[in-house]
């Protein structure tokens, strides 16, 4: 399939790797998939044709995915449970067509995906499509086929992503999630105007405060060179902090090759603190508020056990100290919109581990950028 972009773009523009020059190009590109989309402080999709009196009735949302697209995904749920309270499900688009899932007529299926070409996505929405959901995709690139197959679009304005693992692709689909579950909270009356112009300022600031995260990132350096030969990492988080550990982990192990799982905190005593022992590392997130104590005990349970702790909260939150032997802070921000700041070291410290170890930090092995076969 064509790209639509010039290749003079691409270009590395003295970084060592797209994926880093990507990384940085995120404040611009959150900014230009935001922007367009807000009038004053109110949240405008002309780009939709479902009208608001569907989003009004509408009682089942279905997002359907894959990699990191799926991890997006699982913060979109939050979103739009957590605040429109519609009854959200999230699958992988290789499980959703297999699965036999209750469709209803009506339903809304969102299809996140980057290239808009990963062929088990692409079956995903044929399939809800014969069963009468409809459907609204969050694609970047322009006219691609599940752009063109879907009823709606909400394009990410992220430019050419060329690194194979996703970055301001990737946060550009969190934001597209946060603006369409705003919207339908505000449809449908769960949050008031207010509410949403609060929302809405905290949204338009997310990029200025991206833009401060990669102003100084030799501390993730300093972190990536100390533990790029470690052989296991574990990623931990609640709530919205565990969708970003599983990207945060998918990160890591896509480009430099060690082994790293993501792990719900309150499920480490179900079986994962039997694999924690001394030197172990363990990324532990923690920047929402209401789960800040219960982050804290999970460190305490892992430090107990020889593991190092690198642990990630809002700024201010400085307890965390006491327990983890790294501390990465990120701004504040309100908690359901953390996850959008939180990623961004994960990114940086999984780039830095992977440039250390001397790899092809834009070309991992056995990796494509886009899954266009079964
Ligand atoms: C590949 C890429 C991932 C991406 C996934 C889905 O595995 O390496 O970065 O998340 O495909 O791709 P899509 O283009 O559908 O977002």
């Amino acid at each position: 399939f064509e790209v639509n972009w010039d290749v003079s773009a691409a270009e590395k523009e003295g970084y060592d790797f797209f994926m880093m020059k990507e990384i940085m190009e995120q404040p611009k590109a959150i900014l230009d998939t935001i922007h367009p989309r807000i009038k004053g402080n109110e949240i405008v999709l002309d780009e939709l044709s479902l009208d608001k009196s569907y989003f009004k009735g509408l009682n089942k949302v279905h997002i359907i995915a894959c990699g990191s697209a799926y991890h997006v995904g699982l913060v979109g749920k939050n979103i739009i449970e957590g605040i429109a309270r519609v009854d959200t499900q999230v699958d992988l688009a290789s499980e959703f067509r297999y699965r036999n899932p209750v469709i209803n007529d009506g339903d809304l299926a969102i299809i996140i995906s980057q290239s808009g070409e990963t062929s088990d996505t692409l079956a995903a929405l044929r399939y809800a499509k014969q069963h009468n959901a409809k459907i609204i995709s969050i694609v970047n690139v322009r006219g691609s086929s599940i752009a063109r197959e879907s009823d709606d679009v909400l394009y990410t304005n992220a430019g050419p992503e060329i690194a194979v693992a996703t970055t301001k692709a990737y946060s550009t689909q969190m934001e597209v999630l946060f603006l369409l579950g705003l919207y339908i909270a505000e449809i449908k009356g769960k949050i008031t105007q207010e509410e949403r112009a609060e929302l809405v300022d905290e949204l338009l600031s997310i990029p200025e405060k991206v833009k401060g995260q990669l102003s100084d990132i030799e501390y993730l350096e300093t972190l990536g060179k100390k533990f790029k030969d470690v052989e296991d990492v574990f990623f931990i988080g609640r709530g919205i902090d565990y969708s970003i550990a599983m990207e945060g982990s998918l990160k890591l192990k896509e480009i430099s090759y060690i082994h790293s799982e993501a792990y719900a905190a309150g499920e480490l005593k179900h079986g994962t603190i039997s694999l924690i022992e001394d030197g172990t590392l363990v990324v532990a997130l923690a920047t929402q508020d209401q789960l800040f104590e219960k982050m804290l005990s999970n460190i305490k349970e892992v430090k107990a056990r020889g593991a190092y702790v690198i642990g990630v909260a809002q700024e201010g939150n400085t307890a965390i100290e006491k327990e983890a032997d790294y501390v990465i802070y990120v701004p504040k921000t309100k908690g359901c919109f953390a996850g959008a700041l939180e990623v961004i070291p994960l990114q940086v410290f999984a780039y830095f581990i992977s440039l250390h170890k001397g790899l092809d930090v834009d070309k991992p092995r056995n990796l494509a950028k886009s899954v266009t076969v079964e």
